[in-house]
């Protein structure tokens, strides 16, 4: 039976179905009231069913509202009929607000003094995947911003900002796209200056923001960006911190949110149970707090932390440890 109170687990492919089905291990560990149903999404499903993304699994996170997602494979060239599902997902359930968060972790692989949340638009920009031959050796690619979706996302990074560090940088590239980028800066502006007037509002072009994100990481707060660049800004702070096993994300509407590991399928390491769970558990840190489950989402973090200090971890952060063994360790804390 479906509730509110069940979380859709969409595992997907690859290590997506190792690292997802922890959520019912860490409820059941916390003993908080939430259950869990799972559906299929995804490359293995599309094979099997021709559909990436049955209807019913759409149906099912819409009457929930809530869903916690691993990783698709997509093949690297066009196939008759797929289309990513977790795009499709962002579109269709207007998830216009992608968070992610990236705090430095007690690794050694993690720079100190990093606390910043970049907040990607997630439903426009170049991803709403209108592309078509010009002729036969040119390809082109439109790319949509428009007013609606930047006022939604400077709201919401506007709201963040305020509850953080109340500064707010918008990364953009006005001087090449000034049409485009030229209105996501203005119109960003204006309504972060409205709604959040107190807030230190910066911007800054694009590639110069992805080199001090490396140089200078600790004069950030929040990060707010089109599409495409968000996409990819984030996994150079995800790199920050610990690489892509470690970064948790949120995809935020006004009906339902999806909460998600940045990572993908990564089938170079899938099946051999060293994936890093740690994208996921942070992923589920940030739905208990949105759900106002500040003791459960305390208790896992405390656990997590200190299992990390203990060196415990996979290889991909330098340990030598499985994802099971680091998920007992983590689950082992919790108990005592
Ligand atoms: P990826 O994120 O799957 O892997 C990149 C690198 O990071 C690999 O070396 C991988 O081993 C490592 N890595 C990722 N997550 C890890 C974890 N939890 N623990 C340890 N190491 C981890 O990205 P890649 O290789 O570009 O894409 C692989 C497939 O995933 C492709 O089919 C791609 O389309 C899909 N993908 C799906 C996403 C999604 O569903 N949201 C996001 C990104 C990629
Ligand atoms: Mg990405």
């Amino acid at each position: 039976m479906i509730t509110n109170n069940t979380i859709c687990l969409l595992p997907g492919d690859g290590i997506g179905l190792e690292v997802i089905p922890i959520a019912e291990t860490i409820i059941d560990v916390l003993d908080i009231e939430l259950s869990t149903k799972t559906y299929p999404i995804g490359w293995e499903c599309f094979q099997n069913t021709g559909k990436a993304l049955p209807q019913n699994t759409l149906d099912a996170i819409s009457k929930t509202g809530i869903a916690l997602f691993g990783a698709t494979s997509s093949p690297k060239a066009f196939v008759q009929g797929y289309t990513s599902p977790i795009i499709d997902l962002r579109q269709k359930l207007d998830l216009y607000a992608n968070l992610r968060p990236s705090k430095s972790l007690p690794i050694p692989s993690s720079m100190p003094n990093v606390d910043l949340v970049v907040v990607r638009e997630n439903t426009e920009g170049l991803y709403i995947r209108k592309e078509y031959w010009k002729n036969k050796t040119t390809a082109i690619a439109e790319r949509q911003i428009s007013f609606h979706k930047c006022e939604q996302i400077a709201k919401i990074a506007a709201k963040l900002a305020k509850q953080r560090k109340g500064h707010l940088t918008i990364g953009h590239k006005s001087n090449v796209l000034s049409l485009s980028d030229g209105f996501f800066l203005e119109t960003v502006t204006n309504t972060v200056k409205n709604y959040a007037p107190e807030l230190i509002i910066n911007d800054q072009l694009i590639d110069s923001l992805a080199h001090d994100l490396i140089i200078k990481p600790d004069t950030y707060d929040v990060i707010v960006t089109p599409n495409m660049y968000g996409d990819i800004i984030s996994d150079v702070t995800s790199a920050l911190t610990g690489g892509l096993g470690i970064a948790p994300s949120a995809n935020i509407g006004d009906q339902c949110v999806i909460y998600e590991p940045v990572h993908g399928s990564a089938p170079n390491i899938s099946g051999k149970n060293i994936a890093n769970p740690t994208a996921t558990i942070l992923s589920i840190s940030m739905m208990f707090k949105d759900l106002g489950l500040h003791l459960a989402a305390n208790q896992l973090d405390k656990a997590l932390y200190s299992t990390l200090q203990e060196g415990i971890g996979t290889p991909d952060i330098g340990g030598n440890s499985t994802t099971s063994k680091m998920i007992d360790a983590i689950m082992e804390k919790i108990k005592h």
